[in-house]
């Protein structure tokens, strides 16, 4: 039967493949021919950082799990058979367990920008769902992974939170034994955190991080002015005429990120993989003893300010709606904004204030929450918690009587 030749006009093996995948027409599309603002700003690395930590914690992933025991007796010991005996164990357990935080500093600072220039504004309201999907997985991914060395805060961490559901009237209690498979955090609730953590939640993650980037090549990327460039064409080419091709330009602006990402990424990875404690805590050198509590249970840091949100709130069920409504209130974001404008270049002071102090009260209460609890903490962190959902709750008020500047036609470089 005879094969309509692609339009591409391509030979040869392309050629052979084009007739039959849309490879060129996938490159141009996604590529050569997406169209991105033209004044992309540092902010802007963050995305493509996102995707290379992902990358390298499926790969090193794999390579762990070739040598990890899912197994409450073994665990431990595998650990540290990858540590002293595996070839270049080392490096690939310390790019994984760093490159969990250096995920969260990551996505952080990504969403961050979101916030700055109003990227979750229509017509992006399903990028930044996605988005905020992928930071709901990826937070579950990482207490899953904390759990598999069996170390003191693995166990600990494990059952602290898993006890939260305990919070919950009346079947509370059994939904903990029924999520834990035993009555205290053992070989069970192990191996299930570990199929979670190497099969499930990759695949929810991958498969949102595709739909995350399918929605963006959609409706385009936003770009710090916050102006659509689609409404300026080009009459005869219809390119925007504030677009440039995402290859090569931001294909090799993306490689100096990368490159200056690698070096800090690498330095700590291989001169202080524990981050001084952060990023691997110092109970976690320690094998899972039930028998024994650490002084101090603290999560990872990057759950910091959630915890203190939960420590915050007297009522245990109330401190668990504060510390997931403290999430899920960030997916409201795109509706709760009312403001005419969409960067921060633009937005007035009443905006400016808010958005600082929101930023002072996460910075706050993350360092609160990894802290041991004290009356003065507990304070701070109420003040913390208050401002933190204020910033949302008021936000249609204030975003819609905030005086703003006019956004200018085109961006402004
Ligand atoms: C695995 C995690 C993630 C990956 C791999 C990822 C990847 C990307 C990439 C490659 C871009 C385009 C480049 C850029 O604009 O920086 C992007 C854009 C965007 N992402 Fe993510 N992302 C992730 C998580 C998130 C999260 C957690 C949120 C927020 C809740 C989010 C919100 C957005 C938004 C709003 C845009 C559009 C930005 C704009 O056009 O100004 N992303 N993402």
């Amino acid at each position: 039967m005879a094969i309509v030749p692609n339009p591409h006009k391509t030979t040869g093996v392309l050629g052979w493949i084009d007739d039959r995948f849309p490879l060129t027409k996938l490159w141009k599309d996604h590529l050569t021919e997406y169209y991105a603002p033209k004044n992309f700003n540092f902010w802007y690395y963050f995305g493509s950082l996102a995707l290379l930590v992902l990358v390298n914690q499926l790969l090193t992933g794999i390579f762990l799990t070739m040598h990890y025991k899912p197994d409450a007796a073994q665990a431990w010991d595998s650990v540290e058979y990858i540590m002293r005996d595996v070839p270049w164990g080392n490096v690939i357990r310390y790019l994984h367990s760093t490159g969990a935080s250096a995920f969260f500093i990551v996505v952080f600072l990504h969403m961050y920008r979101g916030l700055l220039y109003g990227s979750y504004r229509k017509p992006r309201e399903l990028i930044w769902v996605f988005g905020m999907l992928i930071f709901f997985v990826l937070m579950a991914e990482a207490f899953c992974g904390y759990v598999l060395p069996w170390g003191q805060m693995s166990y600990w961490g494990a059952q602290v939170i898993i006890s939260l559901f305990g919070a919950i009237p009346k079947i509370g209690p059994d939904i903990v034994v029924w999520v834990q498979g035993d009555y205290i955090p053992s070989d069970a609730t192990l191996n299930r955190l570990f199929s979670f953590h190497v099969i499930m939640l990759p695949f929810i993650l991958v498969g949102l991080v595709v739909a995350h980037l399918i929605a963006l090549h959609e409706v385009g990327s936003n770009n710090p002015d916050g102006v659509e460039i689609k409404k300026h064409k080009d009459p005869v080419t219809k390119i925007p005429l504030d677009g440039i091709g995402f290859h090569p330009y931001y294909t090799v602006k993306d490689l100096v990120g990368i490159g200056v990402f690698l070096m800090i990424f690498l330095g700590v990875v291989l001169f202080a993989p524990d981050g001084g404690g952060y990023f691997i805590e110092k109970p976690n050198f320690i094998p899972a003893n039930p028998l024994v509590t650490p002084e101090h249970i603290t999560p990872a840091w990057y759950f910091g300010t959630f915890y203190a949100i939960l420590r915050a709130i007297p009522d245990k069920l109330m401190g668990v709606i504060g510390m997931f409504g403290a999430v899920l209130i960030l997916f409201a974001l795109p509706w709760l904004d009312r403001s005419p404008v969409k960067s921060i270049r633009y937005k007035g002071p009443i905006f400016k204030i808010a958005l600082a102090l929101f930023t002072v009260a996460f910075v706050v209460l993350c360092y609160l929450g990894l802290q041991p609890p004290s009356p003065m903490g507990t304070l701070l962190s109420r003040i913390g918690t208050f401002i933190y959902f204020a910033f949302f709750i008021l936000m249609p008020w204030y975003s819609a009587i905030d005086k703003t500047k006019p956004e200018p036609e085109r961006v402004t470089g």
